[in-house]
């Protein structure tokens, strides 16, 4: 019987619940070729969500609108940007083999395309060389390639653009960034939605006045799923493979993971693996001390990665400190003098180990590791 649970994995069907209200805003503002930016800490289902709203209008809308998904994680230069770029909107906005050789030579053949056919894989790609260095090199066709399209095909094209972040780390990022902005907020008929897993990296692009992108579209800032979803969730996929939970104990186990999509997803797995007919609160604490036990090398990786201060930085988010600058929890925790603590705050979060809130309470951002330094690393220390 395949486990009802999923994580690490996109969430489908079954396997997904909730974000009613945003998939609704997200379907609207597809429609309405509103872009959009969606902001959340890493694993709280912004592919997932994007992926769903995608695969509903592929369905009911494909007549009208064009949905193109590319995901630049593996993009490390400009040139692979371009490249991947070029691909995804060809491949989603003409439908066969055939139309995209035609259609590469129609719209970049001043780059000489040339289109390759994979046995193994069954798919093909576009390929071409661009010289960044040139002086005069005009880019116009690529990036206005979704809004040549809707033209010639009477759709609407919505770009969908997982890991936009990695356009930071391109050698001119911020000539970059403006040049993408100038061509795409000329697009009539196009809308971008940008995503991503860097939420620090993210809201510099977007939420920063001095920068290209700012304001660039609404940004839709996804919240967690709901206690009273996943209660339902759970109950339900137990239900499904013939097993049962009460409503108490799937409460516990989204509590324990304070509703975090991924880890509730990973923990009740763990439950309904060790559970045969009804699940107890035994089953609970069994499976949480395994997935922890998975969890600590990693955990303990990501604490040998940092300094003594940091670390103790962290140790004072979990006891429940919020006034850092404080002379008392800075000797308390040793963490250095005030002026200290603005470092402390940025190396953390550059990391993705914790988030400050818009009402600037600081959380560690993953409730596993929070688990984890509170129950085995304090007391192990
Ligand atoms: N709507 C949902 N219903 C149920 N589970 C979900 C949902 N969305 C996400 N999840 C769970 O969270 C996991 C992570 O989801 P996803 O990869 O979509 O998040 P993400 O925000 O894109 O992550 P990352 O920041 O790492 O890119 C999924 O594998 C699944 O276990
Ligand atoms: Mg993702």
């Amino acid at each position: 019987m395949d486990a009802p649970f999923i994580y690490g994995r996109i969430a489908i069907f079954d396997n997904y619940t909730d974000r009613e209200k945003e998939l609704l805003l997200l379907k609207n503002n597809f429609l309405n070729l509103i872009n959009t930016v969606i902001i959340s800490p890493r694993r709280w289902g912004k592919t997932s969500l994007v992926n769903k709203v995608s695969e509903m209008l592929k369905k009911e809308h494909h007549k009208e609108i064009i949905v193109c998904n590319l995901d630049i994680f593996k993009c490390r230069s400009e040139e692979q940007f371009y490249k991947a770029y070029s691909n995804a909107i060809l491949k989603a906005s003409l439908s066969t083999w055939e139309k995209f050789i035609t259609g590469s030579k129609k719209y970049l053949g001043r780059f000489a395309p040339n289109v390759s056919f994979s046995d193994t894989t069954q798919t093909y790609e576009l390929s071409f060389g661009i010289d960044l260095k040139e002086p005069n090199l005009s880019l116009d066709e690529i990036l206005d390639l979704p809004q040549t399209l809707a033209n010639d095909t009477g759709k609407k094209i919505i770009v969908c653009i997982d890991e936009f972040q990695n356009i930071k780390e391109y050698a001119d990022s911020l000539a970059f960034q403006r040049t993408l902005r100038a061509h795409w907020q000329t697009h009539s008929k196009v809308c971008y939605c940008l995503y991503g897993s860097k939420r620090h990296l993210l809201m510099d692009i977007f939420n920063n006045y001095e920068m290209p992108f700012y304001k660039f579209g609404d940004i839709l800032f996804l919240q967690k799923i709901g206690r009273a979803d996943w209660v339902q969730f759970i109950g339900k996929r137990f239900a499904a493979t013939g097993k049962h939970i009460s409503e108490e104990l799937s409460g516990q186990i989204a509590d324990t993971m304070q509703n975090h999509p991924y880890y509730t997803q990973q923990y009740s797995q763990q439950v309904w693996l060790r559970t045969e007919k009804e699940c107890s609160e035994a089953i609970l604490q069994t499976a949480l001390v395994s997935l922890i036990d998975q969890l600590s090398l990693l955990f303990t990786n990501v604490i040998d990665s940092l300094t003594p201060k940091q670390i103790n930085f962290l140790l004072a988010i979990v006891a429940g400190e919020d006034s850092f600058s404080s002379a008392e929890v800075l000797k308390k925790y040793d963490l250095g003098t005030s002026a200290n603590i603005k470092n402390l705050k940025k190396a953390t979060l550059e990391k993705d180990l914790i988030d400050i809130l818009p009402n600037n309470q600081i959380v560690i951002q993953d409730p596993a590791f929070e688990y984890w330094l509170k129950n085995y690393y304090i007391t192990t220390k």
